[in-house]
């Protein structure tokens, strides 16, 4: 729950703001410091001031852990008669000493912040302390401001127009932001070449509005950070912040170091009653502010709680899909497969079983043949030319061979039917006792056409060492599921490997799969497969058993594989699945499970 009894200096020390990343949150957060920092301040210049330091201090972008503001400067307009005899000296300079009436409003630095020293003490402006707005044209000059005069639906006209009529009923709704996305090469943005280029100014933002006294002031902030658009919409808010900031000080003294002329008894009863008034309305609007404020904070709190929350059931749900999609697609090839096992198990069982008949009668055909050439030593001649045509004596000797290499043949699909009918029987979800070198046997049985040399590939070595294991209890065929995953990858990335190395390369360093295993504290039954393929990079190990998560290009690779595996391992047989691997060394996985389960544990 949120702590609502914020102080300013809680406040000072609690966030720094993001602008590429500004949130609701931020805006109602930054909007009760600008608000407060008013308290205790004298003059507009004070209030201004650190109005300028907490922005200029507070944000920050956090991708260069740097401040984002290269410069920002709050200006608003004064009368000419309100300003020191320096400032009016450089007013009246900048109009090259023509006449200017005391009314005259003049664009004022009050405070400013930024990269270079001389930035940070509005005296030290060369061009900016207070430039006289004698008419339309003297603000077109100066491109920001009019376009913030414009933004706020102001006309230039009205701007400079003394008479305060004119402009109050105005001041009510006048507040706005003005922004510029890419600052390089916008024609709002002056000083392009000496300014924009060489600190890098990627944004521009200012943000303003009309005070009762008819005057604007504006802040204006030049970020070495681009703004995003939805960032905008929740600056104005603060325009109306700083504006609140201002309000008890708009008829008050202005300046720190400079008191205005003195003014009479009734003159200065009037202005205290007009800045009593003010201030007791701008306290309760203050108030109203602060509550509806922080319960924005609470709520924008809930819906970010929210959405993270929803973020994640999407992604439960996708995963979760994901991998009923890889089981429904397994379970059927599955059936496939062990269909297509069955079906040839028949006719295989027909050969082998007469291949013994039959090498039989062909001994006895062929102990025939020699009896009679013992009995019968000259055959006619048409019987010599057979004999010699079909190469007896090679036959005799070749016959044996061909029927025992056909033997070979079938006991070789007979083993091949037995692991698909293994592999795949996964679907019943039984759990057993499981011979982990029959499955690990069986797979590699049916990843052997991908590990023999082709045209393309050279041949892919595995190498065992197995220690004498107990049977371990798992769910049926999910353990297959597992070696087939790891296995097909490490075949994957001997591909990938081999396709990236010159044949010379391939020779001197051959592509292999160790697969090791041993028992741990009596306990466990650890499984380790390494390959000496491509390895992977930290970024890639990092997110390896993350649904989803591929390298390899579409069609080829789900990214379910590890995900899968480890949820069967880690998850429902409360094991260990662990990857060591750089780029270029290969990868090696662990695979480690207990010996026994207890039922309880089990997740279904
Ligand atoms: N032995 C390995 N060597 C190098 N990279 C590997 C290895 N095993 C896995 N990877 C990396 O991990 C990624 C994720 O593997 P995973 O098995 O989860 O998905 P996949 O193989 O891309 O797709 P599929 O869902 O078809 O298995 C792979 O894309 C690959 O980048
Ligand atoms: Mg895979």
């Amino acid at each position: 729950m949120l702590n609502l009894n914020y102080t300013l200096l809680n406040f000072k020390k609690l966030k720094m703001y993001d602008l590429t990343q500004f949130s609701l949150r931020d805006m109602s957060e930054c909007g009760l410091v600008l608000r407060q920092l008013g308290k205790d301040s004298h003059t507009t210049e004070d209030v201004s001031n650190r109005i300028i330091k907490y922005l200029y201090e507070n944000l920050i972008s956090k991708d260069i852990k740097e401040k984002s503001c290269v410069l920002i400067r709050m200006f608003q307009m004064i009368s000419y008669k309100k300003l020191s005899s320096e400032l009016q000296e450089y007013a009246s300079k900048l109009l090259n000493n023509q006449s200017v009436t005391p009314n005259l409003k003049c664009l004022t630095l009050l405070s400013t912040a930024g990269e270079k020293p001389e930035w940070n003490l509005r005296q030290k402006s060369s061009g900016h302390k207070a430039i006289p707005l004698a008419n339309k044209a003297a603000i077109a000059k100066i491109p920001m401001i009019s376009r913030l005069i414009q933004q706020l639906g102001l006309d230039p006209g009205q701007v400079v127009e003394t008479d305060l009529n004119l402009l109050a009923d105005l001041e009510q709704k006048m507040y706005n932001v003005f922004y510029v996305a890419d600052a390089l090469g916008s024609p709002y943005i002056p000083g392009q070449k000496s300014f924009v280029i060489p600190f890098n100014i990627k944004s521009v933002i200012g943000f303003g509005g009309l005070l009762p006294s008819g005057n604007i002031f504006v802040v204006l902030m030049f970020l070495k950070v681009k703004v995003p658009r939805e960032t905008i919409d929740l600056l104005k808010p603060l325009a109306l912040s700083v504006k609140m900031a201002l309000l008890p000080f708009d008829q008050g003294k202005i300046f720190s170091d400079y008191q205005e002329q003195a003014m009479s008894q009734s003159e200065l009863k009037d202005k205290d009653r007009i800045i009593e008034q003010l201030q007791s309305k701008n306290a309760t609007l203050n108030q109203l502010l602060d509550v509806s404020e922080k319960s924005t904070l609470i709520q924008s709190d809930r819906l970010e709680k929210a959405i993270a929350e929803q973020q994640k059931t999407l992604e439960k749900l996708q995963t979760t899909h994901g991998q009923l999609l890889h089981t429904e697609k397994m379970s059927s090839l599955g059936q496939m497969v062990a269909s297509v096992a069955h079906e040839i198990n028949n006719p295989i069982n027909y050969i082998h079983g007469n291949i013994t008949p039959a090498q039989e009668y062909v001994q006895d055909i062929l102990e025939l043949l020699d009896m009679y050439q013992q009995e019968f030593p000259h055959p006619t001649p048409e019987i010599k030319i057979k004999i010699a045509e079909i190469d007896l004596n090679f036959i005799k000797k070749d016959l044996n061979k061909i029927i025992r290499s056909m033997e070979i043949g079938t006991e070789r699909i007979y083993e091949i039917i037995k692991s698909m009918r293994n592999f795949y029987r996964f679907e019943k979800a039984e759990f057993k006792q499981v011979d982990v070198h029959e499955a690990i046997d069986s797979t590699l049985m049916l990843l052997d056409n991908r590990m023999k040399a082709t045209t393309f590939y050279p041949e892919i070595r595995v190498i065992k060492e197995y220690q004498e294991l107990p049977l371990v209890d798992f769910y049926a065929g999910q353990l297959h599921q597992v070696l087939m995953n790891i296995l097909s990858n490490a075949i994957d990335a001997l591909d990938e490997y081999n396709k990236q190395r010159t044949p010379e390369e391939v020779r001197k360093n051959p592509s292999q799969i160790k697969v090791c295993t041993k028992i741990l504290n009596k306990e466990w039954v650890v499984i380790s497969i390494a390959d000496n393929g491509l390895g992977m990079p930290e970024e890639v190990n990092k997110k390896l058993f993350d649904s989803f998560f591929t390298t390899k290009s579409s069609g080829k690779g789900t990214g379910l594989g590890l995900s899968i595996s480890y949820q069967i391992i880690v998850e429902k047989h409360v094991g260990k699945l662990l990857c060591y691997s750089q780029p270029g060394k290969g990868a090696e996985f662990i695979i480690q499970i207990p010996i026994r389960q207890k039922i309880s544990q089990l997740v279904l």
